[in-house]
């Protein structure tokens, strides 16, 4: 299996979270205390991935530094504990795995930052990760995703039931015939109203494709949004090649959203022993 590269596309102007993201990217927001790229780029390190290629935007660099910086071990008033803090940082992305930034010049959408990989992936097939899509997951589900890549060596879109009246945030996939969690898709629709919505069952971020989804990129013009849509090339790819979407366990958070950024947060910290008493206490007292 020479699946190995995984693309994080972090080059969107996060406008929903201005003034937050006037200088730094969304994915660098973070939940408690780790952005949620870090969150993205240690799920599919988890999974096995060690090529890292990320497509930033050219005036916010803060995702760059973030991997690439080691804070300085030799300051003088540094203690013990601190140092061992401080230099788990420096192993974020461990020896064998290696980080690749290309520039998006123009945030022209999803389906154009990804093409930006295509002379980084080359002929393998590849992941991509939407690192505000967070899932709190037992297993990560790339490493779920991977199980099922292996076995039907198709490209796999991962999805979540969702409430059709919801459909405008999504691509919603159509199928002919259900299953467990595996489902042959026969087609998908960015962003549909309701009424067209063809199930209910939208696209989370998390895929994996063969490496010919690149040269449907370059033929798709610009779809819903003004923007150039991986859904627009994904369902041109469904007219060679299977797709199948995987209904993953986890639970999501849209962290693209304020509300479920807010959600993420405080899941996250009640999941933190030392301060979730405190914090369950706050909330009752608030509500
Ligand atoms: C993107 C994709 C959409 C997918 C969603 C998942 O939309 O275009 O198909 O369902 O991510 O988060 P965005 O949220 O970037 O508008």
């Amino acid at each position: 299996m020479n699946l190995k590269k995984v693309v994080f596309p972090v080059a969107g102007l996060g406008s929903r979270f201005l003034p937050a993201t006037k200088a730094i990217p969304k994915e660098m927001l973070p939940i408690i205390d780790k952005p949620l790229i870090q969150y993205a780029v240690e799920e599919a390190i988890d999974a096995g991935f060690n090529e890292l290629i990320f497509i930033t935007g050219d005036t916010k660099r803060a995702i760059t530094d973030h991997f690439d910086f080691k804070p300085d071990l030799n300051i003088s008033n540094l203690t013990k504990d601190k140092k061992i803090f401080i230099s788990q940082m420096h192993r974020i992305i461990p020896d064998h795995v290696s980080c690749q930034y290309i520039i998006q010049d123009e945030p022209l959408g999803l389906g154009h930052a990804i093409l930006q990989a295509k002379e980084a992936v080359g002929e393998d097939p590849f992941a991509v990760v939407l690192a505000d899509d967070l899932i709190d997951a037992k297993s990560g589900v790339l490493k779920q995703m991977i199980e099922h890549y292996q076995d039907k060596n198709s490209s796999i879109i991962s999805v979540q039931k969702i409430k059709k009246s919801e459909s405008v945030n999504y691509g919603i996939i159509e199928f002919k015939e259900g299953g467990e969690n595996l489902i042959k898709i026969t087609n998908i629709v960015e962003k549909p109203s309701p009424e067209n919505a063809p199930s209910n069952f939208g696209v989370v971020g998390r895929y994996i494709f063969c490496n010919k989804i690149f040269s449907l990129l370059e033929k798709i013009s610009v779809g819903v949004d003004n923007e150039i849509q991986l859904t627009d090339a994904i369902k041109l790819l469904l007219e060679t090649s299977p797709i199948y979407s995987y209904e993953f366990d986890g639970t999501r958070y849209d962290c693209g959203t304020k509300l479920g950024f807010t959600k993420a947060n405080i899941a996250f910290a009640l999941k933190d022993r030392e301060n979730a008493n405190k914090l369950k206490g706050f909330i009752k007292d608030l509500l």
